[in-house]
């Protein structure tokens, strides 16, 4: 379906969100709302997105960034108001319009393109997509003739005692031919309880024109979730966080508690992976197969190639190659780069820094602006001073150097290939290679002085 566009109604303010932020904005599995529409479209087999912008429009068209047609609704004067704002967009074409709103993050991309293929093949010039709920309240009911075709769609406010009993309700999903649909849509008036241009009513004015509407009923509800409050938002959360989980475990990962395991839609995940509780990963983050990661890990954007075991750490934009050891009590920051094979214990934070081959950091170590080789051994408590309170300056430790514990590096220095450093040295100038570098005051002993200040 070559010519299908979808046009999104993302005009409005969202009041019950009680935010500075647009609603379509609000994320779900670490996504704007309106980005999950976007993706549904397109799953959905969309040649060309438009989406109706209004309240907050900076913001959302520079979220969208170019991603899709963006057009202004100034006034949010009703859904069919803010669907006649595409029609400049369409100007002297015709086709079918996919017709979706921006606050629905649960659509399924299969389910609207089964959607639009029925609609097509029923020759209706406008299609509505219903379902059924125990749960009516606050949504349009589809009120179907005695040959169960739909009459038309009567909002909660403007419905009798008898038209709210109805069950089965608009998902505010549609397909409608245009040009046609512009021309029903010109012709609508705001003779309701709202005092808007309902888009709801296309339905009887295409009727009017002799034309065909056709109301197709899906069993699958999270078409049908609107997010209008903040309540709202946690629910759809929990529903997308047991998707994506559901679909990791499918594609074989483990989950040891889906309950407390937090995974954004952006994540990836190799086979074989384990994720114990307590465990957070979000936006780009890559894990590759084998791994064990958790309890207690939250990445950010990070990388993580075969076979690592990570516990307790928290990662930013760094990347680690495979197999290696982490945690408990790792920070890793932005820019870091970890090769195979390293082992870093407890209480060590890194940053923009490179770590070589199988090179270790057992414990409490800060390595800040640094390259180390492989086979490097860093002592328990060293510590590289890369910054002096203006600027910060790089330290560079050889292969195979053994620093020696509580050492302070003072940047810029290096410590040279198969170099050792000293216990307790503070090291401001280069180590050769194969050398010794010690940097501390020399021990004296006084024999017997503990015996006489005893006797004071
Ligand atoms: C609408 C439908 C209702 C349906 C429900 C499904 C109408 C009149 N009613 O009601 O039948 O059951 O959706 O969730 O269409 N928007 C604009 N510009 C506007 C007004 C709204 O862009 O001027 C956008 C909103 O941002 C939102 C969408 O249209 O994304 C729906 O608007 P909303 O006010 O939430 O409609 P409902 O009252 O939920
Ligand atoms: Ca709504």
């Amino acid at each position: 379906m070559s010519d299908l566009v979808a046009i999104i109604l993302a005009a409005g303010k969202g009041t019950r969100m009680k935010s500075k932020l647009p609603k379509v904005l609000h994320k779900v599995g670490g996504k704007p709302m309106v980005e999950h529409v976007m993706e549904a479209a397109d799953a959905a087999g969309v040649s060309r997105k438009i989406v109706v912008v209004g309240f907050g429009s900076d913001k959302v068209t520079e979220f969208i960034s170019g991603r899709a047609k963006v057009v202004l609704q100034a006034e949010q004067l009703g859904t069919g108001h803010a669907v006649l704002q595409a029609e400049p967009a369409l100007e002297g074409q015709s086709g079918t319009a996919l017709i979706l709103c921006g606050d629905t993050p649960l659509l399924d991309g299969a389910e609207l393109k089964k959607f639009c293929e029925i609609h097509k093949a029923s020759g209706a010039a406008v299609s509505v997509l219903t379902a059924k709920t125990a749960e009516p309240f606050g949504y349009g009911r589809i009120v179907r003739d005695g040959a169960n075709n739909v009459a038309k769609i009567v909002e909660e406010k403007d419905a009798t005692a008898g038209e709210k009993a109805i069950t089965e309700i608009n998902t505010g999903i549609y397909c409608v031919e245009y040009p046609l649909a512009f021309q029903l849509l010109h012709s609508l008036s705001t003779n309701n309880a709202q005092g808007e241009y309902y888009l709801t009513d296309i339905l009887t004015k295409c009727q009017e024109k002799g034309k065909k509407v056709a109301g197709i009923l899906t069993q699958d509800f999270s078409m049908v979730m609107g997010i209008n409050s903040r309540k709202q938002l946690a629910v759809a959360e929990s529903i997308m966080r047991q998707r994506i989980l559901d679909r990791l475990m499918d594609s074989g990962v483990s989950i040891m508690d889906p309950a407390s395991t937090f995974i954004e839609d952006t994540v990836e995940i190799g086979r074989d992976t384990v994720i114990y509780p307590f465990t957070w990963l979000q936006g780009q983050t890559k894990i590759g197969e084998d791994c064990e990661i958790g309890p207690n890990v939250r990445l950010q954007d990070v990388e993580i190639g075969n076979g690592n075991h990570i516990q307790f750490t928290y990662g930013q934009q760094c990347k680690v190659e495979n197999n290696v050891t982490m945690g408990p009590y790792i920070h890793l920051r932005p820019n870091t780069l970890i090769h195979d094979k390293v082992k870093i214990g407890n209480f060590v934070e890194v940053k923009n820094s490179t770590v070589g081959v199988g090179t270790k950091l057992p414990h409490l170590t800060y390595i800040g602006d640094s390259d180390i080789g492989g086979g490097v051994n860093m002592g328990c408590g060293c510590i590289t001073v890369n910054y002096n309170g203006k600027k910060k300056y790089r330290t560079t430790i050889e292969d195979n150097a053994f620093v020696g514990c509580n050492s302070n590096l003072v940047a810029p220095v290096k410590v040279g290939k198969g170099s050792y450093v000293a216990a307790g040295s503070t090291i401001t100038k280069d180590v050769p290679e194969n050398g010794l570098g010690v940097g501390r005051g020399r021990q004296v002993n006084i024999a017997g002085w503990a015996e006489k200040y005893r006797q004071k």
